[in-house]
């Protein structure tokens, strides 16, 4: 690989938009950095590379990387040499790449969301010739999964690991299946080496990652690489740590892999599980087969099995055709289902998929909605706060509390934040927690032994 012999001066910035799959290849885009060099910097006036890695799974999100973009022409006009990367979803949607050439003609790189591990022939040939731009976009939907990665990880408590990339699903909202292609899933063998890796760096908590991981290892065809499978594998490995997981399609979510949650050592008790709309009618449409009575078949098979789990989700309000019985669906299935939180979403079309050519919801429809489901759903996570009241339970320091020298933050098994007083070397340890006061999400507590 090419080292930058005079470079070891030179400095990165990587600014994330969207999900974890992306906080994790920006750790992987680091990891390539840093092997040619680069060391990171919070200044972007200090700079030499600027790299963007974008989301487009709502306008807004965008709107914002487009903003962002735009905001650092002038940097160009400080620091000739300054090389500017956009990477991620954004890059891979249709006529992506000439919107770049013709509007943003000072971005110098351009990659795909399979083409990271060509950031550094990339970079190499721009050093070379500045004038040379170079967009890698990748046609191919089944790209071969590129094994030697890099990864410059920042926390050494939390680690992501990738399990498979890309969706089949084709919910009818969704960009993803388009910019990230089909589903690959990594080789059993791959993600368990990765695994013990890690957990032989020291690393305390492990998530799983893939857009939908009870499918992993359909596309490998060989009988043996499931979930399940994979699960039971990665539990037995021996040593103090956690193993999380997203995210869980409710149409794959078998009785097996609850079962390996609820018998497993290490997985922690904890789901999300995105329903998007509590209505038949509306789950239809949306292409995510299961009815709201399989949603809820699902629910009550985890509550037997793990009667302490945390469940969260993903809401989605104003999409094409939800009337307001459909939307007192979703606020319905909040009350039956009593999820510690939720992240909730305003549909936002996205061109290329069914439901962008479908009758639009008016926004202050949306807006009223989505407003409502927030208080319908903010109730309940204060409910279920103030339940933990008074009891104990094992927290993972992730974290000092930058407004409150001397407190710690960390979070349970079933995934909620808690903060209480402690020294920063804590950070990495499990502790036992009395949680003493609630107030909303936030649990507050004090060691106890
Ligand atoms: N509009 C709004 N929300 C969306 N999501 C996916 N696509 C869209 C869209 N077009 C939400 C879904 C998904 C989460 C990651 O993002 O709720 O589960
Ligand atoms: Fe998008 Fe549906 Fe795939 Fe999730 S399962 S990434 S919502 S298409």
């Amino acid at each position: 690989m090419y080292i930058i012999r005079d470079a070891m001066e030179k400095k990165y910035k990587i600014i994330t938009y969207g999900c974890q799959m992306n906080i994790h290849e920006s750790e992987k885009a680091a990891g390539i950095l840093e092997d040619m060099g680069y060391r990171e910097t919070q200044d972007e006036k200090q700079a030499d590379l600027i790299l963007f890695n974008t989301c487009c799974i709502r306008d807004n999100a965008e709107q914002k990387a487009f903003g962002n973009i735009g905001a650092v022409k002038h940097l160009k006009k400080i620091n000739p040499n300054l090389v500017i990367v956009v990477m991620g979803c954004m890059t891979q949607q249709k006529g992506e790449t000439t919107i770049f050439k013709e509007k943003y003609p000072y971005v110098d790189i351009v990659l795909g969301t399979n083409n990271l591990n060509m950031l550094d022939t990339a970079l190499t040939k721009v050093l070379a010739n500045p004038k040379r731009k170079q967009y890698l976009i990748d046609p191919n939907d089944r790209p071969e999964i590129i094994e030697d990665e890099r990864v410059y990880r920042t926390s050494g408590t939390n680690a992501w690991l990738n399990i498979m990339y890309g969706c089949n699903n084709f919910c009818t909202y969704c960009i993803v299946p388009y910019v990230r292609g089909r589903e690959r899933s990594r080789s059993m063998e791959a993600i368990i080496a990765e695994f013990k890796s890690l957990v032989k760096q020291g690393y305390k908590e492990i998530t799983l990652l893939g857009q939908n991981v009870n499918s992993y290892g359909n596309d490998l065809k060989d009988g043996k690489s499931t979930f399940a499978a994979l699960l039971s594998e990665l539990d037995k490995v021996e040593g103090k740590y956690r193993i999380r997981f997203m995210t869980s399609h409710p149409k794959d979510l078998s009785d097996e892999v609850i079962d390996i949650i609820a018998n497993g050592t290490h997985l922690c008790h904890y789901i999300h599980l995105p329903i998007q709309s509590g209505s038949n009618k509306v789950l239809q449409k949306m292409n995510r087969h299961y009815t709201r009575e399989y949603y809820l078949d699902r629910i009550a098979a985890i509550k037997a099995k793990i009667p302490d789990c945390g469940i969260t989700t993903d809401l989605m309000v104003g999409f094409p055709y939800e009337e307001e019985e459909d939307f007192m669906d979703t606020v319905d299935i909040v009350r039956k289902v009593g999820y510690s939180s939720a992240f909730t979403f305003i549909y936002s079309m996205r061109q290329g998929t069914p439901a962008a050519t479908w009758p639009q919801i008016p926004e202050e429809v949306s807006k009223d909605r989505i407003m409502r489901l927030i208080k319908e759903q903010n109730a309940m996570t204060k409910k279920l706060s103030k339940e933990y009241e008074g009891n104990t339970y094992e927290v993972l320091v992730e974290d000092t509390v930058e407004k409150k020298p001397g407190y710690v933050c960390g979070r349970t098994d079933f995934g909620r934040l808690v903060t209480f007083e402690g020294e920063p070397s804590l950070v990495g340890q499990f502790v036992n927690v009395k949680i003493n006061r609630s107030q909303s999400a936030s649990l507050f507590g004090e060691i106890v032994k």
